[in-house]
C-alpha cells in the first residue's frame, strides 16, 4: 500500500461489508507528541476480537484464505514506531486506531483523500461518512449527512457532486496541512 488513504479505503470497506450505516474517519496530527493518529469507527455488525484479528490468515470472506486489510495497516503503524488497535462490540460497531510517529522516515504520505472519500461515497451513497482532519488546533470536517440535507434530494453520487466533494476535501486539507 503506497499511502495512508488507500489503507483508509481498505478499512472502510470492511465497515461497508459489516453493514455500517455511518463511518467516521478521523485523522489527528499531534505535533507536540509527534503522533499521527488515524481512527476509523463504524456502526456495523461488529466482530469477535481475538489474537487472530491481526493474523493475515484470518478472514470471514468465503472462498478467501487471506484477509490483509487489517494486518497491512497494523504493520504500517508498527513500522513507524506506532501501534494498532481494534475494538469491537457485536451488534454495535467497530473502531480501528492506528498511531504512527509523525516524523518517522517511513511514514507514508496521506495520498488522495478526496479520491478515497468519493470512491466510498460513489460505491455506497446510502451510507453516511464523516471525515475529520485535525492539526495544530485547526480542523477540517466533511459530513455527507450535512451535505445531503443541503442537496435536498439531489443524489450525492452524481458526477458533479462527487467532483465537488473531492475538491472540497482536497482544498480543505491543503489549508490545514500546509
Ligand atoms: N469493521 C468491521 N466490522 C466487522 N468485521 C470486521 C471489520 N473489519 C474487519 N472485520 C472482520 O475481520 C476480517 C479481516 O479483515 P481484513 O480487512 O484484514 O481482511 P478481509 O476484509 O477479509 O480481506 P481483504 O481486506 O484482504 O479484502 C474480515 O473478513 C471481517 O470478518
Ligand atoms: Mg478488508
Amino acid at each position: 500500500m503506497q499511502d495512508i488513504s488507500l489503507h483508509i479505503l481498505d478499512i472502510a470497506e470492511n465497515s461497508i461489508d459489516a453493514g455500517a450505516t455511518r463511518i467516521e474517519i478521523k485523522i489527528k496530527e499531534d505535533l507536540k507528541n509527534d503522533r499521527f493518529i488515524l481512527i476509523i469507527k463504524d456502526n456495523g455488525k461488529g466482530m469477535e476480537v481475538g489474537k487472530k484479528t491481526k493474523d493475515p490468515y484470518f478472514t470471514c470472506k468465503t472462498g478467501k484464505k487471506f484477509g490483509l486489510g487489517i494486518p497491512f495497516l497494523a504493520q504500517a503503524a508498527e513500522e513507524c514506531n506506532g501501534r494498532f488497535s481494534l475494538s469491537s462490540e457485536k451488534g454495535k460497531g467497530t473502531t480501528v486506531v492506528a498511531e504512527f510517529q509523525r516524523s518517522h522516515i517511513d511514514l507514508k504520505p496521506l495520498g488522495d483523500m478526496g479520491a478515497t472519500m468519493t470512491t466510498l461515497i460513489c460505491g455506497h451513497p446510502e451510507i453516511d461518512y464523516l471525515f475529520l482532519y485535525e492539526k495544530n488546533g485547526q480542523s477540517f470536517s466533511f459530513d455527507t449527512k450535512e451535505l445531503k440535507q443541503e442537496l435536498d434530494g439531489v443524489p450525492v453520487n452524481l458526477p458533479e457532486v462527487l467532483k465537488f466533494i473531492k475538491e472540497e476535501i482536497n482544498e480543505g486539507l491543503r489549508r490545514i496541512k500546509g
